[in-house]
């Protein structure tokens, strides 16, 4: 045992200190053939690659209709039900998860989509450098991935600090719409919404919004199937 104090945390803390706290892990999905030939070849016509820089929505799609973006869309379904549904709105879409990205793709190539793009990379990095102040008219986090663990709880993408960090970049009145199958997740959510200043509750503070105008999405299914009930949250952004 040595006899001097431990002053110096271990190189091994020093690193656990600096890295960044993740929301996600990436998981060796396995792709099918669709989502493979997807992924060859719509790749360049809809992902655009990570740069740390600005993207103007009219650099992206052409236009300056209203963006939606969709964090962690998974397999997409939801947000490709949308995109088709809305063709006079742009949809930007960020997904870390690639077989989910190829879906996606596979999905928007099939049904001639010209209003989605996507980011295949971790959201925060977008929000930190690609998107300009007040451009963004709704954002959606559909079913984040939960970390139940209390020692994972801090790798929960809904946070005070990263709402109240992603505020300037929606537009006067823009949307949060947040959903989650698991109610520890929804109530941390609301502590966590309740505490950013600048939106409020559409639904009254602290109330949850009965009747969400969204599309079912893949793991919400799984959540029902499994007994869970779901959860979900719109804030708008005081003008
Ligand atoms: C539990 S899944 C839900 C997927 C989809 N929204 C649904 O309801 O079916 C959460 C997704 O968020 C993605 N994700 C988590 N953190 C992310 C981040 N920081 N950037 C991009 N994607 C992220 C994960 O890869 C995963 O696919």
């Amino acid at each position: 045992m040595s006899d001097t104090p431990d002053l110096e945390p271990s190189s091994a803390a020093a690193n656990e200190a600096h890295r960044p706290i993740r929301s996600y892990v990436i998981r060796a999905g396995r792709y099918t053939d669709a989502q493979k030939i997807a992924i060859d070849v719509h790749w360049d016509n809809f992902v655009v690659p990570f740069e740390p820089r600005l993207f103007s929505v009219d650099e992206l799609f052409a236009n300056a209709n209203p963006l939606t973006v969709e964090i962690g869309f998974g397999m997409g379904d939801s947000l490709l039900e949308m995109a088709i549904a809305n063709p006079e709105r742009n949809f930007l879409g960020i997904e870390v998860h690639k077989p989910g990205v190829g879906k996606l793709l596979h999905g928007l190539a099939e049904n001639g989509c010209t209003n989605v793009k996507v980011f295949c990379h971790d959201a925060k990095d977008i929000l930190a450098h690609c998107l300009a102040p007040a451009s963004i008219d709704t954002l959606l986090i559909f079913f984040p991935d939960p970390w139940h663990k209390k020692r994972h709880n801090k790798r929960r993408l809904v946070q005070t600090d990263f709402i109240t960090g992603l505020l300037p970049l929606l537009t006067a009145n823009g949307r949060i719409h947040l959903a989650t199958d698991w109610e520890p997740y929804a109530e941390h959510m609301v502590e966590a919404m309740e505490a950013v200043q600048g939106i409020s509750n559409a639904n009254g503070a602290t109330n949850f919004w009965a009747e969400p105008d969204r599309p079912g999405t893949k793991f919400e299914r799984r959540g029902i199937r499994l007994g869970h009930g779901v959860w979900d949250l719109l804030y708008t952004k005081n003008a």
